[in-house]
């Protein structure tokens, strides 16, 4: 009987480390952590006939994209933090000055292994240009992000390709307290 119980209480322990130690990245329990965007021009969703490619010809539309995101500001972390929703509202493009004018709404859908654990919208005006840097307020989350307040800063790195983004939580998550 007692060894029996001995290996109950064995497999209750691992099970809850295993619980913890699966649970969430260690961003999951910071207020300001880091994290880049990869896109592919080539993946936006634009109507029928639209060349994602010619900003000019983006003007005036929405554009979808879904694409990977890591953690990490440098974009070689290799770290998987999930994928990037969204979709912009071209506005104005600059062509002598190649900057892009939009308005966006993104939702970071972070993942830990398979699983998705939570996520973070952000949404605003978005300067698409090299070197660009600004903030977007995040409109709320789930998952472990639900009841999120703050803002994102947002560094173009490079316009339609690399985006890094610095969430900064107005308090830890919801788990986490
Ligand atoms: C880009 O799109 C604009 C507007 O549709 C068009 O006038 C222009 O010819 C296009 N440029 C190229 C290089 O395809
Ligand atoms: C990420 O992966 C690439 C390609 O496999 C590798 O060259 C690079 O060193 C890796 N970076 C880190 C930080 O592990």
């Amino acid at each position: 009987m007692a060894s029996v119980r001995c290996v109950a209480l064995m497999v209750a322990a691992l099970a809850l480390l295993a619980g913890s130690a699966s649970a969430q990245p260690p961003e999951g329990c910071m207020k300001t952590f880091a994290v880049t965007e990869k896109a592919d021009p080539a993946t936006f969703v634009v109507p029928t006939g639209v060349d994602p490619n010619n900003m000019t010809a983006l003007t005036g539309i929405s554009a979808g994209f879904t694409n990977p995101v890591v953690f990490g500001g440098s974009g070689n972390s290799n770290r998987t933090a999930g994928i990037s929703h969204g979709f912009c509202y071209y506005f104005g493009y600059d062509a002598k000055e190649e900057k892009t004018y939009n308005y966006c709404h993104t939702t970071l859908v972070f993942y830990y292994g398979p699983a998705p654990i939570g996520s973070i919208t952000f949404s605003g005006p978005f300067s698409d240009w090299a070197d660009s840097v600004f903030e977007n307020a995040i409109s709320g989350g789930t998952g472990w992000f639900a009841g999120a307040n703050g803002v994102v800063k947002v560094e173009v790195k490079s316009a339609l390709e690399q985006y890094k983004y610095v969430v900064r939580l107005d308090e830890k998550s919801r788990q986490c307290k």
